[in-house]
């Protein structure tokens, strides 16, 4: 038996001893007694009688054990032309000082905190001073409009909101504080107070009473010694709002000691990583990848991690992923694969790898979205290492199925993330929850319990958490993707089963996107779908029927949707097609039939489905779009 399949076979005979011998690597304030406790929580909780607290773990501790000058945060900024490097002492101080201010504020354990920031070190900084006083952050992401911000005020109930003055994307700054005063005035539950980073770029006006200035705030903190504050390993760390079938984002719960435990044991076992190695995420702290993979597991386990303020291309060329890596000496990096089609769309011979020394890097990591295997053969060729697809998503936080480095490697099947890591017992069934036979495809489902650091709720939404996840496949958590296990036990995901898409690595809600355009005066019925695309492997296209006896020109009802949906959602929804459409094809029940209509458009094989109402008005459709693309 391989390494893999002995480590594998080893936490289903005794799962309770893997996750206690793995809890070992973590600075409990007590320590938990047992790994799994089945009568807590929805299915189950982990280390529900331990404490610990995240920030230590992920701080102090490495100051305590002497790596005090080593780099924890390595601040590099091609877009703003700077760069920065954090100690893990100098960090230390940082996040104790911020924790401060954030207290003087009357944050306590268990108060909310939304983070509004572009990437920039204090987003991180921010995340570990909530960490460190048991308050629970929530990171929104700055291509978010100011309602999708408000969505998340509400939900959360922040007691503060931290945020800066602007954004910077390729050739505009993006202000944020009007934003943040927007999604304030149009919110239920205001923060009390605010911090805001002012950037040299541009700066903005605070609200007396309301805003405090983070850099002025902090100097008067500094010095100030902060204690971490103990709290339940099954306490929230944070929230995470991330895309469901409506407008209503979903708020992913982590919990502490769960996390804590998963996350360090990743950094060795799949990337590979020692303490004191450079790693890097090149995401935004805004995704689940930059929570987990640019702040807390690298820190946790006493990586370098480094925060990367830039693009894969435009900043200022296709060449700054493999400067960063070879400057920083990275040995582990990780990316969505539309970061790297958009480094081969620019230099598609790969030159400009060969102009660095990759010498330190060891692995190219992928995930986010589908791993095409043509990026990954060019990636292979360019780097010369070795490029490793792997699958999970914002509501596990970690690895469902990936290629354990740090155990084995195991030959890769291109199109395939590889094989369920220790803690997920993958199956594959048919809609009515029966096993399918290797090579078919189905609903993919991992048996209950989710292991440490998996999502136990939604937050303030347990029954919506049943309901969406745990319902359909009894005693199973449904992944909403659709894929298929080899004889091997090699996983190929292949299509959400809801209406999420996924377009350059971000997960957005197509039901989201129909609510404002359906709100669009002239628009009577829509449907958004996301097409293919070969740079950000999907768009969203919206079809809309418009209103009986609107006669104005279309290209202006166009150009208004695609406002609408920018200003409602945000830049990241990267909403730019609107066709008006005589008639949607729909079920004879009324349900719109969108993966038809996406198979039709991408010219892709598909089955008439038998409860089609009318088969005509996919002609329709396809008529449409040709006239659309012209
Ligand atoms: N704040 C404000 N606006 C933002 C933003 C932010 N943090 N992030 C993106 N936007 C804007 C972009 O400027 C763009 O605006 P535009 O319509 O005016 O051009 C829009 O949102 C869409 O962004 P995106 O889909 O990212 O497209 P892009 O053309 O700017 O970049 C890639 C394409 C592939 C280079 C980029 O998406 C990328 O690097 N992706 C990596 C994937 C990633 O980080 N995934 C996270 C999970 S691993
Ligand atoms: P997110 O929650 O934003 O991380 O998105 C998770 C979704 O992205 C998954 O449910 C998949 O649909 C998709 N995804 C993530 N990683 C992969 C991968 N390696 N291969 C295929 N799809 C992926």
């Amino acid at each position: 038996m391989g390494a893999y399949r002995e480590l594998y076979q080893g936490w289903k005979d005794n799962p309770e001893g893997f996750w206690m011998e793995a809890a070992g690597q973590i600075d409990w304030m007590r320590s938990p007694t047992k790994a799994f406790h089945a009568d807590e929580g929805i299915y189950g909780r982990w280390f529900a009688d331990g404490t610990l607290n995240t920030c230590y773990n992920c701080v102090d501790r490495h100051v305590e054990a002497g790596r005090g000058d080593q780099a924890a945060i390595i601040y590099d900024s091609p877009i703003t032309g700077s760069a920065r490097t954090y100690t893990f002492s100098a960090l230390q101080d940082e996040v104790s000082a911020l924790a401060a201010v954030i207290r003087a504020r009357g944050v306590e354990k268990g108060d909310r905190v939304i983070i509004y920031m572009p990437m920039v070190p204090e987003a991180a900084i921010a995340m570990l001073a909530c960490a460190r006083l048991g308050a629970v952050h929530s990171v929104v992401f700055g291509g978010f409009a100011a309602a999708e911000l408000a969505t998340r005020i509400d939900d959360c109930a922040p007691k503060l909101i931290i945020s800066a003055s602007c954004g910077i994307e390729p050739g505009r700054v993006i202000a944020y504080k009007p934003l943040l005063d927007e999604a304030i005035e149009i919110s239920k539950n205001k923060p009390q107070s605010t911090i805001i980073l002012a950037r040299e770029q541009q700066g903005c006006d605070l609200i007396e009473g309301r805003d405090f200035d983070y850099a002025s705030e902090v100097a008067k903190a500094k010095g100030t010694d902060v204690p971490c504050v103990e709290v339940a390993a099954t306490d929230p760390l944070y929230i995470l709002y991330t895309s469901g079938t409506t407008g209503q984002p979903k708020g992913v719960v982590r919990d502490n000691g769960g996390h804590a435990v998963s996350l360090h044991w990743s950094m060795k076992n799949i990337y590979n990583v020692d303490p004191g190695e450079v790693y890097w995420a090149a995401s935004d702290v805004g995704w689940v990848v930059g929570h987990s993979y640019i702040v807390y597991a690298p820190l946790l386990h006493g990586n370098t991690t480094i925060l990367f303020e830039g693009k894969p291309v435009g900043t200022p060329d296709a060449s700054t992923f493999w400067r960063v890596m070879a400057q920083h000496k990275v040995v582990s990096f990780f990316t969505a694969p539309t970061a790297f089609r958009a480094v081969k769309k620019e230099d598609p011979e790969g030159k400009l790898a060969g102009e660095f020394d990759l010498s330190a890097l060891k692995i190219i990591y992928l995930a986010g979205e589908r791993a095409d295997p043509d990026t990954i053969h060019w990636l292979e060729n360019v780097s010369g290492k070795p490029v490793i697809d792997h699958w999970w998503q914002t509501e596990t936080g970690w690895t469902i199925a990936g290629n354990p480095i740090g155990v084995e490697m195991l030959p890769i099947k291109y199109g395939s993330p590889t094989v369920a890591m220790p803690g997920y017992d993958i199956q594959v069934l048919d809609d009515e929850g029966h096993s399918l036979a290797a090579g078919e495809l189905g609903n993919v489902v991992v048996k209950l319990p989710l292991p440490p650091g998996c999502f136990p709720t939604l937050w303030n939404a347990d029954e919506r958490f049943k309901q969406a996840y745990l319902e359909e496949f009894p005693g199973y958590y449904k992944t909403a993707d659709a894929g298929i296990m080899d004889e091997d036990g090699y996983l190929f995901i292949m299509a959400r089963t809801d209406d999420i898409i996924n377009v350059a690595g971000h997960r957005l809600s197509t039901g989201g996107m129909e609510e404002v355009i359906a709100s669009h005066k002239d628009v009577a019925e829509c449907a958004v779908i996301g097409i293919a695309d070969d740079l950000k492997g999907q768009l969203p296209a919206g079809f809309m029927i418009l209103n009986s006896g609107v006669n104005r020109p279309i290209d202006e009802i166009k150009a208004e949707v695609i406002k609408l949906v920018r200003e409602k959602i945000g830049p990241v929804a990267a909403f730019k097609i609107a066709v008006p459409v005589k008639r949607l094809p729909k079920t004879r029940s009324g349900k719109i039939l969108r993966a038809t209509m996406q198979k039709v458009i991408d010219g892709a094989d598909f089955k008439m489905p038998a409860t089609i109402d009318d088969p005509a008005i996919l002609d329709e459709i396809r008529d449409s779009w040709k006239d659309h693309v012209g």
